[in-house]
């Protein structure tokens, strides 16, 4: 549930560059509340203004969320529609205001497994937002981790990219993420704690945050909990404490 905005304390926080968010759990929201699973979607793509809102408000730069998964095409037929149908509305309605709010927005994974028209909308939205740079906002949709590196060794191999010359800078230049920095916080809602083939090279050092709620339920105030969670992690990278 949505609690009051209240001031949120963000002295001495580290406010980390790169945030990304396994949005899970709008079927059991809606389950619980005994509507149907297109109903926790909605909710869940309301969620995502708050959500987006508060990224910017906690000056992150860098926001990635797992909109749709390759796998999710395996869901029932109706849902899946249902969720195309959402995310059609969302480009429709939703761009023009993200674009005023100055969020650049790119797309991790294979548009070519899309219908047409939505093909044209995400390639519209990318454009028209492409020099904003308040925040940027990845939608992984349509997106699978081990497609998205098979995806970059066929364009290596494309490339006569020798064993050689490729290294781990190279490699992720081949990656939808290319440019970008990794992840720094992932983020999980809904209580599993399970990468399911999310920026599975990216997120090599994330760190990783579980939260119990579902994903429409997850607001400014459990996204500042997380912040709060990742502060007081040590990264280690596999060397020693600070003494
Ligand atoms: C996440 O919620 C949204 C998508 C995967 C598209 P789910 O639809 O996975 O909700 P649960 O996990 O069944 O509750
Ligand atoms: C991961 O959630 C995919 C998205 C949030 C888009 P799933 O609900 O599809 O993952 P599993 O099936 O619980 O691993
Ligand atoms: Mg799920």
């Amino acid at each position: 549930m949505s609690r009051q905005k209240q001031p949120l304390d963000l002295t001495d926080v580290s406010i980390p560059t790169h945030v990304a968010i396994i949005m899970d759990g709008n079927g059991r929201w809606a389950r619980k509340r005994g509507l149907p699973r297109q109903a926790g979607h909605r909710a869940g793509v309301e969620n995502l203004r708050r959500v987006i809102d508060a990224c910017v408000e906690f000056g992150i730069k860098i926001l990635t969320i797992y909109a749709f998964s390759t796998e999710n095409w395996g869901r029932p037929e109706s849902e899946v529609r249902g969720l195309m149908r959402i995310f059609r509305r969302v480009l429709d309605q939703e761009l023009d205001e993200l674009h005023a709010q100055g969020v650049c927005l790119h797309h991790l994974g294979d548009l070519s497994g899309v219908a047409t028209d939505l093909q044209k909308k995400v390639l519209h939205a990318l454009d028209l937002t492409k020099d904003n740079d308040r925040l940027i906002l990845n939608v992984a949709f349509n997106y699978g981790g081990r497609a998205e590196i098979l995806h970059a060794v066929q364009k290596m191999l494309a490339d006569d990219i020798s064993p050689d010359e490729l290294t781990e800078e190279l490699f992720s230049s081949y990656l939808f993420t290319h440019g970008l920095p990794d992840p720094d916080l992932v983020i999980r809602t809904s209580g599993e704690l399970r990468v399911s083939n999310f920026l599975i090279w990216q997120a090599a050092y994330a760190e990783f945050y579980g939260a119990p709620e579902y994903w429409p339920d997850f607001g400014r105030e459990e996204l500042y909990d997380a912040l709060k969670a990742y502060n007081r992690r040590e990264r280690r990278y596999g060397l020693l404490s600070e003494p």
